[in-house]
């Protein structure tokens, strides 16, 4: 299995390195809007292509693209990839943009592609997605409000969160306006309502604890099928404190489905 990546950040170099290390895929080419982070990851012997651009890399063959590099990245380029290859998205929450999913849907029919959609940094999805019919879906999100500063929610509402002092709820409500006050939250939430009842009718609340380093998701569905309660509590990548390790775990484990004979899961 041939592949492309466009990012060479913190779950890009993840990918290169397992690539390397376990043989389950070849890595064909290398692209990033910041080239020295291609250059850095690609240390001539193993022999990945650096894409100058967009048009460099998409003229490499390759069986799949994975990107990994942020939602600008799929705006842009996920049609394009279709034509050429199956893509695998990592920034999830770009899919918020409902009329993005359409086109992509429509591109990956039309060129008869897959787009895969790894779980990244939550668990639970597998069982999620066989019980379409949940009655109620919740993401309650745990997180040091250092790792929440910056979202438009403490400019809204006149909260500083350098003065939460305490196990905080900032905010209880829909999916949708979730992404919009908390960006630093869309890709786990993204995922959640795609493989369940989608942005309006998932609930997801944010909770700012400071005595937390950790990043905590807990998935909580109620259906005629029982109750599911999934939480993953995640430590952040070395390289990217922003992104949980498990993100680049899942996306190494999606490559390596692909290529399977047995698939474990749903
Ligand atoms: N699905 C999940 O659960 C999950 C979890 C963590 C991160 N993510 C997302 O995955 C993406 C990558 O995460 P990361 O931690 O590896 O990020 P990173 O910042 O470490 O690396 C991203 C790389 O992509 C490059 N890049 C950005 N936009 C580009 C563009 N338009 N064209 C080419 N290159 C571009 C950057 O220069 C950078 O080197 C982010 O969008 C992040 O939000 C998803």
């Amino acid at each position: 299995m041939k592949v492309g990546i466009i990012g060479c950040g913190a779950i890009g170099s993840v990918i290169v390195k397992a690539t390397r290390e376990e043989k389950f895929a070849e890595v064909v080419a290398l692209f990033d809007k910041n080239i020295e982070k291609a250059r850095r990851l690609a240390k001539g012997e193993f022999g990945e292509f650096i894409a100058e651009s967009f048009e460099e890399f998409i003229g490499i063959e390759m069986d799949v693209v994975v990107e990994a590099a942020s939602q600008q990245a799929v705006k842009l380029y996920a049609e394009r990839v279709l034509e050429k290859a199956n893509l695998m998205i990592m920034s999830v929450g770009a899919l918020v943009d409902s009329e993005l999913l359409e086109r992509i849907e429509r591109a990956a029919e039309k060129y008869g592609r897959k787009v895969y959609l790894p779980s990244g940094a939550v668990a639970g999805l597998d069982a999620l997605k066989s019980v379409k019919s949940a009655e109620e879906v919740v993401l309650t999100t745990r997180k040091n409000p250092i790792s929440l500063k910056g979202a438009p929610f403490f400019e809204i509402e006149g909260i500083n969160p350098d003065e939460i002092s305490e196990e905080t709820l900032l905010f209880e409500g829909s999916a949708r306006q979730a992404v919009k006050l908390f960006p630093q939250n869309v890709n786990v939430a993204a995922a959640v309502s795609l493989a369940g009842i989608g942005f309006d009718k998932t609930r997801v609340r944010i909770i700012a604890d400071p005595e937390l380093k950790t990043n905590i998701h807990e998935v909580r569905a109620r259906g005629a099928f029982g109750e599911i309660v999934a939480t993953t509590n995640n430590v952040p990548s070395p390289q990217n404190p922003k992104t949980s390790y498990l993100a680049a775990l899942s996306a190494v484990r999606t490559l390596k489905n692909i290529g399977q004979r047995i698939v474990i899961g749903t």
